[in-house]
């Protein structure tokens, strides 16, 4: 399996101020590789570096040092970026075209035969979602999510092998986010390989498989996004729900079980036990106690709770 993208130990330092005398580190060292065939989450707060580090492989900026790889190419290599979408955090079109006009102007770049492209386009704003009665309207008049509707038809008008998408989700309202969910599902199911910016956990979990953590410029954490969720040290736990018992029957029954908790609750109490093996030994000693269960559940730790602790 080759990667689709490689970043080794990017770094930008930005020159601002009087003189530039003042100096931010945006992005401090980071190496990150991402497979082909994913949607992949590129995660951080507020100014953690993830539009600077878009930016720099799209070749907006330049990085201070460091290199990185698009499709096994060097990202200052032309012929690549064709083969590639994007879509940026802020949409900002020229106000007095339409969408169609906007994405002829983009195939025309793209050296798209026109006689074939209006068919295209058409299909294009079809497919994001953008009403028939505005594809002639100019973009001035547009909402947020229309443009950022219009932004993603715009990144895909190639047929790109990978897209990189620029908190694609914001400024959406639950509708037009989960129509934009569906989207970006569908390009994967096409083959396409999504590299997604953005701070909404809820899409996350969605709709990414694997994740990188940004903080501070740093890679907090990587990998799959499931087994991020279980890593080492934030194991799952079961949690065993019942009724028409007490915590100290229980409790005189079942000692010696290693990392229990048990909670009393108005109708009876919860069990947490790690080892899965241990439920067992619950559920029969609660049985000859004459408890009733409830239920048997499996609490892996939310994204939020990694989230909090890998940028806290
Ligand atoms: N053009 C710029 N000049 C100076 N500092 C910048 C510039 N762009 C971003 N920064 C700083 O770099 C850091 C990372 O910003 P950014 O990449 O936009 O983060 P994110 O997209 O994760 O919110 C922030 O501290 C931000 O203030
Ligand atoms: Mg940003």
């Amino acid at each position: 399996m080759t990667n689709i993208i490689e970043i080794e130990n990017l770094s930008k330092e930005y020159e601002t101020g009087f003189w530039k005398k003042k100096k931010t580190l945006a992005l401090d060292g980071v190496s990150l590789e991402v497979g082909p065939g994913q949607i992949f989450g590129f995660l951080g707060g507020n100014g953690a570096g993830k539009t600077t580090t878009i930016k720099i492989l799209m070749t907006l900026l330049f990085p201070t040092s460091g290199s990185a790889k698009i499709l096994g190419r060097d990202i200052s290599e032309v012929d690549m970026h064709r083969r590639i979408g994007y879509s940026p955090e802020n949409p900002y079109f020229y106000d007095y075209l339409t969408p169609r006009e906007l994405l002829a102007y983009f195939a025309d770049l793209f050296g798209h035969d026109r006689s074939k492209s209006k068919a295209h386009i058409d299909g294009l704003l079809t497919k994001v979602g953008l009403d028939e009665k505005d594809w002639n309207k100019q973009l001035r008049k547009f909402s947020k999510g229309m443009l950022q509707r219009v932004s993603i038809a715009q990144s895909i008008i190639n047929g790109p092998e990978v897209v990189f998408m620029d908190e694609p989700m914001s400024g959406l309202d639950p509708i037009g986010r989960r129509e934009i969910r569906e989207l970006i599902a569908d390009l994967r199911s096409n083959g396409t390989t999504v590299f997604m910016s953005t701070h909404i956990l809820s899409d996350v979990e969605a709709l990414c498989d694997e994740v990188a953590i940004l903080r501070k410029g740093k890679l907090a954490a990587t990998g799959k996004l499931d087994e991020l969720l279980v890593a080492e040290g934030r194991e799952r736990t079961f949690e065993i729900i019942m009724k028409s018992i007490s915590k100290n029957e229980l409790e005189n029954s079942l000692s010696g079980i290693a990392g229990m908790a048990i909670e009393e609750h108005p109708s009876g109490v919860t069990v947490k036990v790690i080892d899965e093996n241990d439920v067992d030994k619950v559920l029969a000693a609660a049985r000859k106690l004459g408890g009733r269960l409830i239920s048997v559940n499996i609490v892996k730790q939310s994204l939020e709770e990694l989230f909090v602790q890998e940028t806290a």
